[in-house]
C-alpha cells in the first residue's frame, strides 16, 4: 500500500509520530512528511531518525492555510495531533476545542481540497460516552472524520475517511506505568488513584498494526478497534513492586473526569459493531448492513448479544503477561 507513496502525520513528533514513521520507513515508502508545531522536537527526531525520505514541516493544525500547503500531493494522512492530557485540558478546555476539534476539521477540508486517498484519524477510549473534556473533542474529531465520507457522494471528491480508537499506550508520554516507575525509582510512594480501576492496554507495535490495518483494509466511515486485555491498576502495582522493590502506595481517590474503567464500545455502538476477526468495527449507522457486509471479500459477523466492550468486561492480564509487557517496552531502562 505504500509503495511510492507520500504520507504525512500530523503530531509527527509525538510518541505514536515516531514509531509511526520508524514504521513507515521499514516499507517502500517514498516520502514521510513530519508535521507539528515545535521545532525542537523536529530537530531531535532528524537527529535520531536519518533517512532521505523523511521531511519535517512546521505547521499548526489549527492553520488550515498550512495544512492545504502540506497536504499538496499526499496520499495518506494519519491524523495524530492532539491536546491529549486530561488535566491540562480541563483546565484550558477551549484550547483543545480548538486543535481536536477545529483542527481535525482542518485536517479533514484540507484533505478534501488536495484529494488526499485516504484519511485516518487516531481516538480512544476516552472519546465513548466522554466524562473529560478531552473525551468529548475526541469523539467531535471521529463524527467529523466518520460524517466527512458524505462527501464521497459528490464526484470530485474521493478522500475516504476512517478512525481507530484503543485505550493507554503502555509507555507512552503521562500514561500511568512511567509515573509508577519514576516514583518507585525516586523511593516514592506510588500514588493511585483507586485500587479497583482497570484500562486496556495496548502496546506500540498493536497501535502500530491497528492504524496501518486500517488504512489497508478500511472502507469508509468506520472505526476500527483492537480486540485488547485489560490491566487493573493493583496488578500493575504488584508487578512493579516485583521488579523494582516496594516503595509504598498512597491511594489519593479518582480524580475529575476520570472513570474507573474504560469503554471501547458502548452499548448504544454496540448496534452497528462487526466482528472482523482481528478487530471489532464500528460501522456508520447509516449505512445498509448489506452494503458493510458486501464491502468485504472475507466474511464479517454482526455483533449481538453484547452489552458493551469495556476494561472490566475483558480478561484481564496475567501478572506475568504485564511483566513481559512492562519489560520488552524498555521503560525500566530508562533513566529518570
Ligand atoms: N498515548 C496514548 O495512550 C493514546 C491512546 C489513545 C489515543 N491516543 C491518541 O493518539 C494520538 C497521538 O498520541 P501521542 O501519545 O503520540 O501524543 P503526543 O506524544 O503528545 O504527541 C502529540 C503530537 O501532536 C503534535 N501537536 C500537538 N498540537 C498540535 C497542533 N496544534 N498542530 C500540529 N501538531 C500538534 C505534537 O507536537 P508539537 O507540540 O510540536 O506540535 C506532537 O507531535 C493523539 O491523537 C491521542 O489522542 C493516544
Amino acid at each position: 500500500m505504500f509503495d511510492g507513496k507520500t504520507v504525512l502525520i500530523t503530531g509527527g513528533t509525538g510518541s505514536l509520530g515516531q514509531a509511526l514513521t520508524r514504521r513507515l520507513l521499514t516499507t517502500k515508502v517514498r516520502t514521510v512528511r513530519v508535521f507539528s508545531r515545535n521545532e525542537n522536537k523536529q530537530v531531535m527526531m532528524e537527529s535520531e531518525i536519518h533517512d532521505k525520505r523523511l521531511r519535517f514541516l512546521i505547521g499548526d493544525i489549527r492553520d488550515k492555510e498550512r495544512l492545504i500547503t502540506a497536504l499538496d500531493g499526499v496520499d495518506i494522512v494519519f491524523h495524530a495531533a492532539a491536546l491529549k492530557h486530561v488535566p491540562v485540558i480541563e483546565y484550558n478546555p477551549f484550547e483543545s476545542i480548538k486543535t481536536n476539534v477545529i483542527g481535525s476539521q482542518n485536517v479533514i477540508d484540507a484533505c478534501l481540497h488536495q484529494n488526499v486517498g485516504t484519511a485516518v484519524c487516531i481516538g480512544t477510549d476516552k472519546a465513548v460516552s466522554p466524562l473529560n473534556t478531552y473525551g468529548a473533542t475526541k469523539l467531535l474529531m471521529e463524527k467529523l472524520f466518520v460524517t466527512a465520507n458524505n462527501y464521497l457522494n459528490h464526484k470530485k471528491y474521493r478522500t475516504r475517511f476512517l478512525a481507530v480508537r484503543y485505550g493507554n499506550v503502555v509507555g507512552s508520554s503521562g500514561s500511568v506505568i512511567p509515573r509508577f516507575i519514576e516514583q518507585i525509582k525516586a523511593k516514592k510512594k506510588i500514588t493511585i488513584t483507586n485500587p479497583k480501576m482497570t484500562r486496556f492496554s495496548i502496546t506500540m507495535n498493536q497501535a502500530l498494526d491497528l492504524i496501518i490495518d486500517t488504512a489497508l483494509n478500511g472502507k469508509e466511515s468506520e472505526i476500527y478497534i483492537p480486540k485488547l486485555k485489560a490491566y487493573s491498576i493493583t496488578d500493575v502495582k504488584d508487578t512493579l513492586f516485583d521488579l523494582l522493590g516496594n516503595t509504598g502506595e498512597k491511594v489519593i481517590g479518582i480524580r475529575s473526569g476520570e472513570k474507573l474503567h474504560e469503554t471501547l464500545i458502548n452499548n448504544e455502538e454496540m448496534r452497528s459493531s462487526w466482528d472482523l476477526g482481528k478487530y471489532y468495527m464500528i460501522a456508520n449507522p447509516l449505512r445498509d448492513e448489506n452494503d458493510v457486509k458486501k464491502s468485504y471479500s472475507q466474511k464479517i459477523k454482526k455483533i449481538s448479544n453484547v452489552e458493551s466492550y469495556s476494561s472490566d468486561s475483558v480478561a484481564k492480564m496475567t501478572k506475568s503477561e504485564l511483566k513481559k509487557t512492562i519489560i520488552e517496552s524498555g521503560l525500566l531502562d530508562t533513566e529518570t
